[in-house]
This record gives structure tokens, C-alpha cells and sequence, in this order.
């Protein structure tokens, strides 16, 4: 391995560019971690690995669309160039598409488009990463989701294509449980938290939304998987 040091454990956060990513990233380096910083724009991807760098933490910029097959693809022939193995993965790259008003009357397109990059997205990172978590003493994969996702207590209307997405997520989140016992794999529910997504009205900062996405990265028990968790708890499906 080049430039990485062979104490420092290794995360790829995906979306790392803004928002609850960006914070996650800068967290994790803090921490002592070598943090990929996946972003599909280079410049703001570039930008981001950057301002961790100048304060002390070690980045690498990865690029990479969760989207786009191919990009996968690329982003895991490109980490290996750098880094053997992977420890931590934040699958936090999310989108809520324009016009997901109302269950009846969003098109099969963007339902489609939410599920590519929210579920599909996700899971198509892991499988892209999965040899290279495998090789790490204790692989986490932390997949970011939503309240908006949980099934208890019955949806209220809001965002229903990028709500399913999250539903859906949080059953690859059990699925992988079950398939990868050694890994430690959850789903989070950061709260609503002040982003371009979540708006300034937003009642959490995005050092508050990181918190339990950094606690499961590093100091949860390794035996904790399968579950959602908000605030460092279990929460119903
Ligand atoms: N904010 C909240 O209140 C809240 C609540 C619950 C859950 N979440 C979840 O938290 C995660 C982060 O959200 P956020 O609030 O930080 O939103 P955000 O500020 O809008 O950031 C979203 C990030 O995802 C990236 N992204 C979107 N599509 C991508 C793709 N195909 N490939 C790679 N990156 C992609 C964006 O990149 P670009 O800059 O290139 O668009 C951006 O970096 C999401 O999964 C979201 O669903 C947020």
C-alpha cells in the first residue's frame, strides 16, 4: 500500500462531498481514520477531501456515481490502487427526486430513479467493496436511512418514492445481516438534519445527524448488526 500507514483503519464514505456525508468524513478522519471521500463530482469531491486534509486528516478522493454500475466498478479498481482492504463503509450517497408529491400519482420513472441510487445504489456498493471489507479484522458497513423508511406506525404521505427506497434499504440492511454474519451491517435514521435535502428548518446539525453513523463506524460493539438505530438505539423497522 502507498500512503496509506498500516495502523490507520480505512473507510469510503459515499456522497462525502456536503451534507450529513461531508460531516461523517470529517469525523471519521478525526478519529484517525484514512477516509475515501466518494463523490460523482470531482471538483466538490476533490474540494471536500481537501478541507479535511488542510485541518490534519488523511483523505483520498474516490469518485463515484452509486447509480452508475460502471462507476462502481471503477471506484473499487481505483481504491485498490491505494488500499488492500476496506473497514468501514457509509453507504450515505441519497436523493429525493423532484415531484414525489403523492403515492398515486409519482411515474414508475422516478420511483425508479429514487430505488437506483437509494437501495439499489447502496447495494451495489457493497457488493463492489465486499472482497476488500472482507479482508478487514472487523468490517462495518453503516447503510444511511431514514425514519421515512419504517414501517411501524404506518406511512403519513410525505416523499412516498424516496420513503420506499429507504423501506426497501432497510431490508437490504437485514439481508446482508444474515448473509455476512462477521460483518457488522445496520441501517441509520440520522434524524432531520439541517442539509440541502433536509432544509434549514431542519431541527439537528450535521454533527448531531453523523453521531450514530461515526458511533456504529468505530466504537459500536462489532456483534451489533442487523438492526436501525437513531441516536445510538434500536428503533422498529
Ligand atoms: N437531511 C435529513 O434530514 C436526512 C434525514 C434522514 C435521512 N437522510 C439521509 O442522509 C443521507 C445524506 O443526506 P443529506 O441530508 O446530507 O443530503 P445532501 O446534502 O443532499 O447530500 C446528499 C449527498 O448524496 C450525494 N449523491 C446523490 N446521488 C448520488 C449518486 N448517484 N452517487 C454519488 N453520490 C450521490 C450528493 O452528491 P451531489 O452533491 O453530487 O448531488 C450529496 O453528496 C441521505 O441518504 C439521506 O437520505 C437525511
Amino acid at each position: 500500500m502507498s500512503g496509506i500507514q498500516a495502523h490507520m483503519k480505512i473507510a469510503l464514505v459515499t456522497g462525502a462531498n456536503k451534507g450529513i456525508g461531508r460531516e461523517v468524513a470529517r469525523q471519521l478522519a478525526a478519529k484517525g481514520f484514512h477516509v475515501f471521500i466518494g463523490a460523482r463530482n470531482r471538483s466538490a469531491g476533490r474540494k471536500a477531501a481537501d478541507e479535511i486534509a488542510k485541518k490534519g486528516g488523511k483523505t483520498a478522493f474516490l469518485e463515484i456515481d452509486v447509480s452508475d454500475n460502471n462507476s462502481v466498478a471503477v471506484a473499487a479498481r481505483e481504491f485498490v490502487k491505494t488500499s488492500d482492504h476496506l473497514d468501514v463503509l457509509v453507504n450515505n450517497a441519497g436523493i429525493i427526486v423532484d415531484g414525489d408529491h403523492a403515492i398515486l400519482e409519482i411515474g414508475d420513472e422516478l420511483l425508479r430513479k429514487t430505488l437506483e441510487t437509494n437501495t439499489l445504489g447502496a447495494l451495489r456498493v457493497i457488493r463492489a467493496f465486499v472482497p476488500l471489507l472482507a479482508k478487514s479484522k472487523a468490517p462495518r458497513v453503516i447503510n444511511v436511512s431514514s425514519g421515512g423508511g419504517q414501517l411501524t406506525g404506518g406511512a403519513d404521505g410525505w416523499s412516498p418514492a424516496y420513503c420506499i427506497s429507504k423501506t426497501a434499504l432497510n431490508g437490504v440492511t437485514s439481508q446482508l445481516a444474515a448473509a455476512l454474519p462477521k460483518f457488522a451491517i445496520n441501517s441509520v435514521c440520522p434524524g432531520w438534519v439541517r442539509t440541502d435535502m433536509g432544509g434549514r428548518s431542519a431541527t439537528r446539525s450535521v454533527e448531531e445527524g453523523a453521531d450514530t453513523i461515526v458511533w456504529l463506524a468505530s466504537e459500536a460493539p462489532q456483534d451489533l448488526t442487523g438492526k436501525f438505530l437513531r441516536d445510538r438505539k434500536e428503533i422498529p423497522w
